[in-house]
């Protein structure tokens, strides 16, 4: 299995990855830590990502996880193994590092959701307010906001905003009611959501219930607000792995991607976890997130070999996107 640069090329402007046939006595899991090695690479996975590439991973983490530990990276060569926007977030950390992921057509909903130049439209009509952005959006729109903020750091990055200073949220509506509520604030929403959290049934989730009564409900807070009502405890998807190994409970329905099952399963072996079921039937009767599972391990072996597709930032943006994710990390440093 060869490719010339030409074909590479030519594949990444169609396919957004590299489709190379790989024979199947190659040992992945092997051949990966070797060029870990080789290349001097660092491997940073979300917890959505598929349970083989999570227990590859040098690190595994929530979204403001990610971005501390691509903070301070030494590694040569950073293998993003999440979606686009977490990519280029290290990469806006790491200009003079190398950032690759496994399939650049790994995007986000709620990045998709909300374009620079419609931000600024609304900017424009609100010169008063300042912009919190959740880091699920382009380094474009981070360039144009004040400051950005994570599901695990939310309402500190909020506190930390004069009570009388008026704020336009962008992009997660769900994200931002209930940062409404729970800072009494009243922030402009920008109309974006997360696919995967807005899958989740309440009818479904309601009856799960009933069959396991001692079951905890927990949420992502990217859920809408009749599945946050539910829940006994709401937060990142560190916070949710957090959650379940320090409380007495025994069993828990989960309502974020099935992705963190694996990481929790892990930390309480002994414990029932139950997917929150998602609305339409698919194929493990919860919600994955179609972007996430775009990487695969054969993609991931392929992308370090190669060393694409690169993800890269134009200095103008990455400069000013900068500010925002510097701001963010300062104040959940404090
Ligand atoms: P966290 O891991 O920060 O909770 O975010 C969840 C998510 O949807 C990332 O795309
Ligand atoms: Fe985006 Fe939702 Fe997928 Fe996270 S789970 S990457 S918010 S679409």
């Amino acid at each position: 299995m060869s490719l010339d640069i030409q074909t590479a090329r030519e594949q990444l402007s169609n396919k957004g990855f590299l489709d190379v046939e790989v024979p199947k006595t190659i040992d992945l899991i092997s051949e990966i830590k070797k060029l870990k090695k080789e290349k001097n690479a660092v491997i940073l996975a979300h917890y959505y990502q598929e349970p083989a590439i999570q227990d590859i991973a040098d690190y595994v983490g929530d979204s403001l996880g990610l971005s501390q530990e691509a903070a301070k990276v030494e590694a040569d060569l950073i293998v993003f193994a999440g979606v686009h926007f977490m990519a280029e977030t290290a990469k806006i950390l790491n200009p003079s590092k190398k950032v690759i992921i496994p399939d650049f057509n790994a995007g986000c909903s709620l990045a998709e959701d909300c374009e620079a130049a419609d931000l600024q439209k609304l900017k424009d009509k609100h010169p008063n307010h300042i912009v919190v952005t959740y880091v699920n959006t382009t380094a474009a729109v981070k360039a144009i906001s004040d400051i950005t903020c994570t599901s695990s750091n939310a309402k500190k990055i909020i506190d930390s905003i004069p009570i009388d200073q008026p704020i336009i949220f962008a992009p997660d509506k769900n994200l931002g009611a209930y940062l409404n509520q729970i800072t009494g604030r009243n922030m402009l929403l920008w109309e974006g959501s997360c696919i995967v959290h807005e899958a989740f049934s309440i009818d479904k989730l309601l009856l799960t219930h009933q069959k396991n009564p001692k079951a905890k409900i927990i949420a992502h807070p990217e859920s809408e607000e009749h599945i946050l009502k539910t829940a006994v405890y709401i937060g990142s998807t560190s916070g949710m792995i957090n959650y379940v190994k320090n409380s007495p409970a025994d069993e828990f329905i989960v309502a974020t991607e099935a992705g963190i099952l694996h990481e929790m399963q892990k930390e309480v072996p002994h414990k029932k976890l139950i997917p929150a079921p998602a609305k339409e039937n698919n194929t493990c009767a919860c919600s994955e997130c179609p972007y996430m599972k775009m990487n695969t391990l054969q993609k991931l072996y392929i992308c370090m070999k190669y060393e694409l597709p690169e993800v890269n930032v134009s200095e103008d943006i990455r400069v000013k996107a900068l500010i925002p994710i510097q701001r963010m990390l300062e104040i959940s440093a404090k």
